[in-house]
């Protein structure tokens, strides 16, 4: 038996709500996504921004107030959730503890009528996917929270689902669990090639897991890319900010070019690819600049002069409060070997990578 792969396309979706102490509240406001068939994508944002609201919706629990949801050519907006062929991986599992962890895998396949003999080896099948073959016929009270958390996911992928749903799946696990969980998540996604929709307000999870993330505020998605576009290319403060740790410098445009332009920041001149359409010379700007981006010399070793405030020797690698000027900056430099940390209080050089930094209109205030 195979399963298509379709993508999902999220057309304007809105949901309002009658919140008691927030008033009307737009928990989702024309959200517009699309997830290609087998792509791995991950709803990311603070606390309240929107995203199970969103998955809800994608889920059919939630009916959308404005906007259509399409699974391939389907439009599904209508459709109730147990006819979307979705599997949906809850946050605290929702397991049912009276129930063997064979008897919860097989609860889906049971209520859509497969054959006794066919569902024992589809659950069978997907509990050794999940790494817990042998475990049939233990009670779910009786698991580890890594292990329910793999009964779920079971009991999500064994209807061969159409599209895979994960609302902070790994929030209730330990750290060290959480990281193994999230690569087997991966692997297994890619293995069946299942359309996937992932949402976590972790950013590091996200980036692990994703091919591509949209990042959401205020119910509405305010960039989507990879990994790597939304850290190097951020469009608004809220996402450099809420992806990765960052110094937002005040600059000026002292020329612009084909690919780049110049900026004034830090008492020198550096070149940026990442400059937006709309910024002239002479605008006012802010300077993206990761913590390691910041090269640190001993004094006189480059064009930016500054102190170190205090440092950490993580072990793989140095933190740095420095100072340059009244500037605050955070900088982080990888471990190359003994020697190489600066002291509180010395003197240094900064160089910044040109390669890596990007520019956001305005001064910010
Ligand atoms: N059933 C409801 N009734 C009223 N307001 C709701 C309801 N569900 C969600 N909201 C509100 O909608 C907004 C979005 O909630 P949602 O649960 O989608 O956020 P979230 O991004 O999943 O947050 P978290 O990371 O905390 O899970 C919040 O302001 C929330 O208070
Ligand atoms: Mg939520």
């Amino acid at each position: 038996m195979t399963r298509e792969t379709i993508g999902v396309a999220i057309e304007g979706i809105s949901k309002r709500y009658s919140h008691r102490v927030k008033g009307e509240v737009w928990a989702a406001r024309e959200v517009r996504l699309d997830v290609a068939p087998g792509e791995f994508v991950t709803l990311l944002g603070p606390s309240g921004c929107g995203k199970t609201t969103t998955l809800r919706m994608v889920a059919g629990f939630e009916h959308p107030d404005e906007g259509r949801i399409r699974f391939g050519e389907q439009d599904v907006t209508g459709v109730p959730a147990n006819r979307r062929g979705i599997g949906f991986v809850f946050q605290n599992y929702a397991l049912f503890p009276h129930l063997s962890v064979a008897e919860n895998v097989a609860y889906g396949l049971g209520v859509r009528g497969v054959p006794a003999a066919e569902i024992a080896s589809r659950v069978a099948e997907v509990l050794g996917l999940v790494g817990l073959a042998g475990y049939e016929h233990q009670f779910s009270s009786q698991l580890s929270g890594g292990e329910q958390q793999r009964v779920a996911l079971a009991r999500a992928i064994v209807i061969r689902p159409r599209v895979l749903l994960f609302d902070e799946p790994l929030s209730n696990l330990d750290a060290k669990l959480r990281v193994q969980m999230r690569t087997e998540i991966r692997e297994l996604q890619r293995r069946l090639a299942i359309t996937t929709l992932y949402v976590t307000h972790d950013q590091e999870e996200a980036m692990a897991v994703s091919d591509r993330i949209a990042v959401m505020n205020q119910g509405s998605v305010v960039q989507e890319g990879s990994a790597q576009d939304l850290y190097h290319r951020p469009v608004n403060e809220f996402v450099a900010t809420f992806v990765g740790r960052v110094n937002l410098l005040p600059g000026r445009i002292t020329g612009l070019s084909e690919g780049g332009g110049s900026v004034a920041v830090l008492g020198t001149t550096v070149r940026v690819r990442a400059i937006p359409a709309s910024v002239a010379v002479g605008d006012a700007v802010r300077l993206v600049l990761r913590p390691e981006a910041i090269g640190i010399a001993p004094a006189g070793g480059g064009p930016v002069a500054a102190s170190v405030v205090s440092h950490a020797f993580l072990g793989e690698k140095i933190e740095y409060d420095l100072r340059c000027g009244d500037v605050p900056l955070h900088a982080v430099r990888y471990n190359a070997g003994p020697g190489i940390v600066m002291p509180d209080g010395a003197t240094v050089a900064l160089s910044l990578a040109e390669d890596a930094l990007a520019v956001l209109p305005g001064s910010g205030s």
